[in-house]
């Protein structure tokens, strides 16, 4: 009988996994013990260490709603969702608007609103012009392309995070005109704090990290034959754009707010515009998406 010690487990784990019939289960799954336990090996890991990490996991868990999503918060804080994300971009056929965070406050049923609709709610006075069109990698606008788009508030904040987490506001989808263009109102967003009050913000306060994330807008942008693109645009003069928490900000993302734009379908108000340019379908279409609404999330695991 093998002698399973500390030089012969990760051989002994992997073997007893070589039966697995799913070859993508099996590469990730034998990878991710080889990876696991040369960690363990490199920080010479205590039990009492490895049961806090456990602990830390299922506080991870618990904290997970229909309305909120520690997992994903915590794979953003480790620039893990970046990373998917980058390797996500690289795979393309062609080099379309690069990605960034989806995040926890992504939902699916955002309402479909009208080209010039303001995505601002409740009493809130639009101020904001958000405007551009999709193209293809040729600067061929695009008709009748998704444009998903969700922000915070002019405090940081999003609806998912307000008293009442079922009502929507600051989300919308638009669909482009026959020419690529779509424009919307809104308000500017701000930078914020990702949420502090779980596990993943006891470990952003023991590392002394800020937790901000710069002034950004979201979106999802999708068209038949085209590579959905997730991505975000962040506001140009933000201090934290060199030190985003989930490392999402990056320089070809940065926009200006315009103060004046005769070029905008509504001069009088501020202006944010972009140009979003889709790559095309590599075969079968292949979700960019780190993440989900949280209440999909949770239906899904309960399988
Ligand atoms: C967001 O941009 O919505 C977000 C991304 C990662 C963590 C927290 C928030
Ligand atoms: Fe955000």
């Amino acid at each position: 009988m093998l002698a399973i010690d500390e030089t012969t487990i990760t051989e002994a784990a992997l073997a007893q996994m070589e039966s697995t019939p799913d070859p993508r289960l099996k590469e990730i799954i034998a990878a991710l013990v080889r990876h696991l336990h040369a960690f363990a090996r490199e920080v010479d890991l205590t039990p009492e260490e490895w049961l806090n990490g456990i602990k830390f996991l299922t506080s991870v868990g618990q904290k997970c709603t229909e309305f909120r999503q520690e997992f994903i918060l915590l794979s953003d804080t480790l620039g893990m969702s970046s990373l998917v994300n980058a390797m996500h971009d690289r795979r393309a056929l062609e080099d379309g608007t690069k990605s960034s965070l989806l995040g926890p406050f992504y939902r699916q049923d955002s309402p479909t609103l009208p080209l010039g609709a303001s995505i601002a709610g409740k009493g809130k006075q639009p101020d904001t012009v958000i405007y551009g069109s999709v193209v293809n990698t040729a600067g061929e606008g695009i008709p009748n392309a998704s444009v998903e788009i969700w922000q915070p508030d002019d405090e940081g904040w999003y609806d998912l995070q307000k008293q009442d987490p079922s009502q929507m506001d600051l989300r919308g989808r638009f669909y482009t005109d026959s020419e690529g263009r779509f424009y919307l109102k809104s308000i500017a967003p701000t930078g914020y704090m990702i949420p502090m009050d779980g596990p993943v913000g006891d470990m952003i306060r023991a590392q002394r990290r800020h937790g901000y994330r710069p002034a950004h807008i979201h979106f999802v942008i999708g068209a038949p034959g085209y590579r959905e693109v997730v991505t975000a645009l962040y506001l140009s003069g933000d201090p934290h754009l060199d030190s985003d928490t989930v490392f999402g900000a990056s320089e070809s993302l940065v926009v200006s707010v315009n103060p004046h734009d005769d070029a905008s379908p509504y001069p009088d108000l501020k202006s944010i515009r972009f140009d979003f340019q889709l790559a095309a379908l590599a075969g079968e279409a292949e979700s960019g998406r780190v993440g989900a609404d949280p209440s999909q999330i949770l239906q899904k695991a309960a399988h």
